[in-house]
């Protein structure tokens, strides 16, 4: 919709290194997608500790890599109360988090916080929020295993009308907004 051929990505900026007191941060820039990551340690003991049942439900007893990701109203031009976080912003946390964490090695020796504040959004910005958080870890120091970046796809196809799962024709869209 925007007029862009199938092989081009919008325009791309990176900043790292913008608040001297933090550990680590960086503003990632995807067209009109913009997240700022920032990154805080603390000692081991400060680790999320899941309650029983989620233990039981999720398997996942401590995490010491935490990411937060908040998509506030004026993000897509509105006004509007911040409330509690929604099912929206959990998920897509999520998707990052799951990006990120196999990147960080197991033997880290602090708990990591990263959070993800979208400044303004037209798409894509849990896979901006891998970029960004990618480039805000390398700052502070964190030796991940690799660079880490997301880019939302989707696809376009024509079914063949005797059979629908049969893709006649299909196009891949790279960076959707
Ligand atoms: C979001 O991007 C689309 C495609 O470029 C554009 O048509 C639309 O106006 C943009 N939205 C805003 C709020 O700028
Ligand atoms: C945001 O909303 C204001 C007020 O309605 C409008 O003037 C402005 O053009 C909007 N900006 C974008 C990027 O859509």
């Amino acid at each position: 919709c925007d007029g862009r051929k199938l092989t081009e990505l919008r325009d791309i900026n990176c900043e790292v290194d913008l608040f001297k007191p933090l550990h680590g941060s960086a503003l990632f820039q995807r067209g009109q997608t913009q997240v700022l990551c920032n990154v805080a340690f603390d000692s081991l003991d400060s680790v999320f500790r899941a309650d029983p049942i989620s233990v039981i439900t999720g398997g996942l007893k401590e995490k010491n890599f935490m990411l937060h990701y908040e998509f506030p109203p004026y993000a897509t031009n509105e006004t509007g109360r911040s409330g509690p976080v929604g099912r929206r912003e959990i998920g897509h946390g999520a998707l990052a988090e799951k990006a990120l964490r196999p990147l960080i090695p197991s033997d880290f020796p602090f708990t990591i916080r990263l959070t993800s504040e979208v400044l303004e959004s037209n798409g894509s910005s849990s896979m901006a929020t891998v970029c960004g958080g990618s480039l805000a870890l390398m700052d502070s120091g964190v030796p991940l295993s690799s660079q880490a970046a997301g880019v939302a796809v989707g696809l376009m196809s024509q079914p063949d009308p005797k059979n629908s799962y049969e893709l006649q024709d299909y196009r891949i869209l790279t960076d959707i907004s």
